[in-house]
């Protein structure tokens, strides 16, 4: 199919320094007065300073909620919600990994229309245009700078809310590799993992465009390379910066190819046990190329080229090569299990089939290149223990 639609920020600036455009930036949009979303670890840490300089600069008035401390949350969007009843910005700013920046997403959207936060999960229901979002990642990740997606868990039903809607993707998105040097290793580790999930599974979804090919091989390249080195090497700035490109062009392929069965199965993970978005990917990813190697040998041979691996002159083995390899950069990261993080045969037993259902709600497990049925993927969460 050569029809395709594509959706991405009005703007991306991406290098050194292109966070300190963000008083530029936001002035060219109209704004007078900013909330910065983030988390207390940022708030503290001085990163924010030469982005509250440039904001100050260009005479911008603005207020911080910095209490998004973990995956984001129900509770965390009504705080926020609650601190721009107060203050009346005209512009959201979201600073940080995934988190902050899909709780900014939420409230961006739940700020300029009615009800709960729970009426607008599935896709496109957003109706009025959200307040304008900026957003400055600091990991490299989710690329969630640059997708037209959050993700919210509702704390009282233990669900990850999947809200999609071409509405709430960022106006602006300011992608500084500086902001990343200093990410300890498991967080380098997870949130790398979470982009390489992203680049293989938007290149295998059957929603994969012509334009999403190119641009999710070419940042499993990237990150197949780069995130090992930046991983063992924090300051190797041409590894940040050439994984955070990787992890941008990840954003941008899985937010128009869609995510597969590994992000399917990895949000009742998260839900349930409360184990990072990263690690859940990075603990389910191995296993699940396995088991979709059959799926569509030709496009997991093309992955495994982009990885740089010799082409074996024979699709299904040249596939498994290349899902040898990322079990490999993932033993590597040492990532921990999830038998590690608590996720016990014992805990799982319980709430195994619920999980299996809710992976399946989730939309997912249909982009994925071979469908998995129910007992297949309560098969595959033991697998990956
Ligand atoms: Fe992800």
């Amino acid at each position: 199919m050569i029809n395709f639609t594509f959706r991405c920020p009005a703007i991306i600036h991406f290098g050194p320094d292109a966070a300190l455009k963000v008083g530029s930036e936001a002035s060219r949009l109209g704004a007078k007065s900013l909330l910065i979303v983030t988390d207390p670890f940022l708030a503290s840490s001085g990163l924010l300073e030469p982005i509250k300089k440039s904001l100050t600069e260009a005479g911008l008035a603005f207020s911080i909620y910095s209490e998004v401390n973990t995956e984001p949350t129900t509770t965390h969007v009504a705080e926020c919600l609650s601190q721009l009843k107060t203050k009346k910005p005209d512009l959201l700013l979201a600073v940080g990994g995934g988190s902050p920046i899909d709780v900014a997403k939420a409230v961006s959207f739940m700020a300029t229309n009615p009800g709960s936060l729970q009426d607008y999960m599935g896709i496109d229901k957003v109706g009025q245009e959200p307040l304008p979002l900026i957003a400055i990642p600091t990991t490299a990740g989710t690329g969630s700078e640059a997708t037209a997606t959050t993700i919210i868990t509702d704390l009282e039903k233990d669900v990850k809310m999947l809200i999609i809607s071409p509405r709430i993707m960022p106006k602006v998105a300011l992608v500084d590799p500086l902001l990343t040097l200093g990410m300890p290793k498991g967080l380098t580790a997870a949130t790398g993992l979470d982009a390489l999930t992203h680049a293989i599974e938007a290149y295998v979804s059957r929603k994969a465009t012509l334009l999403t090919d190119i641009l999710a091989l070419s940042a499993i390249k990237l990150l197949s390379v780069n995130l090992p080195v930046a991983f063992q090497e924090p300051q190797n700035k041409e590894a940040r910066t050439k994984t955070l490109l990787g992890a941008l062009k990840a954003g941008l392929a899985f937010s128009n190819a869609s995510v597969a069965l590994v992000h399917g199965m990895a949000r009742p993970v998260g839900a349930l046990f409360h184990v990072p978005h990263g690690i859940s990917n990075a603990a389910l990813l191995a296993k699940v190329m396995e088991f979709s190697l059959s799926g569509d040998y030709a496009r997991y041979a093309d992955i495994a080229r982009a990885m740089g691996l010799a082409d074996l002159g024979d699709e299904p083995k040249t596939a498994q090569a290349g899902a040898d390899k990322v079990a490999q950069i993932i033993k590597d990261m040492a990532v921990p299990s999830l038998t590690a993080l608590g996720v016990t045969k014992e805990k799982l037993d319980p709430v195994v089939q619920k999980m299996a259902e809710d992976a399946i709600a989730s939309g997912s497990p249909a982009n994925n290149p071979k469908i998995a049925t129910k007992e297949e993927i309560v098969a595959l969460y033991y697998a990956c223990l």
